[in-house]
């Protein structure tokens, strides 16, 4: 064993950092081949919190009751802009059972980002805090305080534009000679659509509960990532890391918008300190909607030459991305300069300031928004050219990422088109379109996938095998309701040769130490797999050869399979607590971390889905009737769970593409749809028949699994699909989603 730091690329939502990493995966671990005999990694298992998360057995953070906690409300902006000109903090103090009140300009504010503003630039902005006995009381605290503001007239959008108000530099980024390409192709199109601002509502809202303990403190909360929590917990009130504990067992999805302490644990632990009680801050449904955060608004132009034989000779995107009070802007663009193979592309990103919550991250931000737009004009570009949209995305085929000029470390696209096109049965599509006996207008699209999700180091696991033949997995993954510990499990039993139940599986809690990243970028599978295998191969090698002393055999000749330890010549053939029932109270130790991603390649996540919708013309209404979902990333190690991933991120798609949208009212600028009766997700009753396959072959360059991630890639193709196809059903594009009924009969008009 030699661990040593090596220098790795970490990518993450198509950020590349290049970064030290320690590894020691000097593990002789091979990469699983297809044909590797495998008996649990591969096959469906259920999770195994299920029945307590199903049962409500399981304790979210919201459920975190602490002798002595106070529960804490936060005064919100009311006006998406202002100043405060009052506010009555000692008639807060001196309201009954309040017990802490942070204003603005209290101590909090020193260092770093206060979470706190006298000058709030979106409605919601936390302006105070109370921490009371009841919530009751906390509310009573906040109108005490009495807020007075002078209101400032709200930056909107289309002011945006022409004012140049951005949050940053344009960017511009020119491939070849897009120009002269567009004015000689044998065919152009044009399409501008506006994509909506799509609220990740994951059903437990943000929340914290924190106590201080001494020199350090503990804090629950619903993160996607609590070593990036526990780092802000620690820098902000200049505490040891390690005596900052975070604990994020159960979570009730984030979609990218619970990242880190977030406002919320860092509040709470303010108020906390100040009360020198526990206190517990969650946030109602209705702020959840508006404070949350949002995939951003855009409006993209985007301009295609083609030429005779399908081969494109010019892309050209303009997108304009509604970033709200602050933030940094996702990929939009990426889409358009590496999706399919083009020479000659330009790309322009304007990232608007306007008087909304900044837009933050939400399942493949920026490349779903860029690829609903971009599919969208490759389909008027196919009609142009009278060629089938498939065999049009077909024929620009790509195997190098042409940004890098690096090659993809594996590609099965064409693969997904013709699975897709045969589960669709898409050479009946023209079919679709005779009368109906229903009288509704249908028609099929499809749309492509690309996305990253590569991960990479670092990413740790150890692995403590006991006297009862029994491992348990300590990761720092916190599950936000994927079932990537259910993965964990899964390979730690395969690669230790032991059953399912003998594994059991550890996360959602800092205080082990034992590292992995957020979960987001699509990364756990990726990042964490590799390692818990390697912790578990060094565990294994250890049993063996113990087994072998103990046995009086070479452990050479020695295998080990669904717990059972066997002789090679048959002769031998014992339970492994045979073996480990002499360890008596010590454990068989091994830690594994991920080794580095290889150089010289991109990583890439790639997929096709294809819809099949029913337009009302009468009504407007819009109903997807069946969505097929091919993917490739690489392995799949539990084909239940990604399943579930491709369902859930399809019918995210399909309110992305239909009714999903936070809506400002253009004067005032506040969100006026913040409730679930107002701004609707879908429900059981518009979700599709979803059909889906995956490549399923290992990508042989990823370390010792060769599985890429899959939580973002389903949800990236979903609404450019269904945009695709209601134009081949009615004939007609809309020019903005979502296809509201309304906007569906305007557009048929
Ligand atoms: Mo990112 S949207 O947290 O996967």
């Amino acid at each position: 064993m030699s661990p040593r730091f090596v220098k790795s690329q970490r990518e993450m939502e198509g950020r590349f950092e290049d970064v030290w990493v320690l590894v020691d995966d000097d593990d002789g671990l091979e990469t699983w081949s297809s044909e590797a005999d495998l008996t649990i990694v591969g096959r469906p298992a259920v999770r195994h919190d299920g029945p307590l998360r199903a049962s409500g057995g399981a304790r979210y953070t919201v459920d975190v009751a602490l002798p002595g906690m106070l529960h804490a409300k936060v005064l919100r902006a009311p006006v998406s802009r202002g100043r405060v000109l009052s506010l009555d903090l000692d008639a807060a103090r001196r309201t009954p059972g309040v017990r802490a009140v942070l204003g603005p300009d209290g101590p909090f504010t020193m260092g770093g980002d206060p979470p706190l503003t006298a000058e709030p630039s979106w409605a919601g902005e936390p302006i105070a805090a109370v921490a009371a006995e009841t919530p009751e009381a906390a509310e009573a605290g906040l109108v005490a305080l009495a807020l007075e503001l002078e209101e400032r007239p709200p930056l909107l959008l289309d002011e945006g534009l022409t004012e140049q108000r951005f949050t940053e530099e344009p960017r511009e980024v020119v491939r070849g000679d897009p120009d002269t390409a567009l004015a000689s192709a044998d065919a152009r199109v044009e399409l501008t659509c506006e994509t909506p601002a799509h609220v990740q509502t994951p059903l437990e809202p943000h929340a914290a509960v924190v106590r201080w303990e001494g020199d350090g403190l503990t804090a629950w909360v619903s993160t996607q990532g609590m070593f990036d929590a526990r780092r802000e917990l620690a820098r902000r009130f200049d505490l040891v890391p390690e005596r900052v504990r975070v604990i994020s067992e159960f979570i009730g999805g984030g979609f990218g918008g619970k990242q880190g302490a977030g406002v919320e644990a860092l509040l709470a632990a303010e108020l906390a300190r100040a009360a020198d009680r526990p206190v517990r801050l969650a946030l109602s449904r209705h702020e959840d909607q508006l404070v949350g955060g949002r995939r951003a608004r855009t409006r993209q132009t985007v301009t295609i030459g083609g030429r005779r034989d399908g081969t494109l000779a010019a892309i050209e995107l303009a997108a304009v991305v509604e970033m709200g009070a602050a933030g940094w802007i996702f990929p939009v663009a990426e889409p358009a300069l590496s999706l399919y193979a083009c020479d000659n592309v330009r790309t322009m990103t304007f990232p608007v300031r306007t008087s909304i919550r900044a837009q933050n991250a939400f399942r493949a931000p920026g490349v779903t928004e860029g690829v609903t737009v971009l599919e969208q004009a490759m389909d008027e570009l196919a009609a142009a050219l009278a060629i089938d949209p498939l065999e049009l995305r077909r024929l620009n085929h790509v195997e190098r990422d042409q940004g890098s000029g690096l090659p993809y470390s594996s590609k099965r696209l064409l693969a997904c088109y013709d699975r897709a096109a045969e589960l669709a049965q898409w050479t009946k599509r023209d079919a679709l379109r005779e009368p109906q006996p229903d009288g509704l207008l249908r028609g099929m699209g499809c749309a492509t996938q690309i996305w990253w999700g590569g991960g990479g180091p670092p990413a740790h696991a150890t692995i403590r095998l006991d006297a009862d033949g029994r491992a348990l997995v300590t990761t720092g993954i916190q599950d936000i309701g994927t079932g990537t510990l259910t993965s964990a499990r899964m390979v730690a039993a395969e690669e230790l040769g032991l059953e399912l139940d003998r594994v059991v599986v550890r996360g959602g809690d800092t205080g082990p130490n034992v590292y992995a990243p957020v979960s987001g970028g699509s990364m756990t599978t990726p990042a964490v797999m590799p390692a818990v295998r390697s912790a578990a191969g060094k565990v294994r090698r250890i049993l063996l050869s113990l087994a072998a002393d103990v046995l009086e055999i070479s452990a050479d000749d020695l295998t080990l399979a669904g717990g059972r330890i066997r002789s090679r010549d048959g002769a031998l053939d014992v339970d492994v607590t045979e073996v480990t029932d002499k360890l008596g109270n010590a454990t068989i130790d091994g830690t594994g971390t991920r080794g580095p991603n290889p150089d010289g390649f991109r990583v890439n996540t790639f997929g096709c889905q294809i819809a099949q919708v029913a337009v009302d013309a009468g009504t407007g209404l819009v109903r997807v009737e069946r969505v097929v979902a091919v993917h490739d990333v690489g392995r799949i190690v539990n084909p239940l769970a990604a399943s579930s991933q491709l369902e859930g991120g399809v019918i995210q798609g399909v309110g992305y593409a239909l009714t999903e949208d936070l809506i400002v009212d253009p004067t005032t600028g506040v969100p006026v749809n913040g409730h679930l009766d107002d701004y609707k997700v879908p429900t059981i009753a518009d979700v599709p028949e979803i059909v889906w396959d995956f490549v399923d072959i290992p990508d042989e360059n990823l370390p010792n699994l060769g599985a890429k991630g899959l939580g973002e890639p389903p949800i990236v193709p979903t609404a450019a699909a269904i945009a695709n196809a209601f134009a081949h059903a009615t004939g007609r594009r809309a020019s903005a989603l979502p296809l509201t009924p309304a906007r569906v009969l305007e557009t048929l008009a």
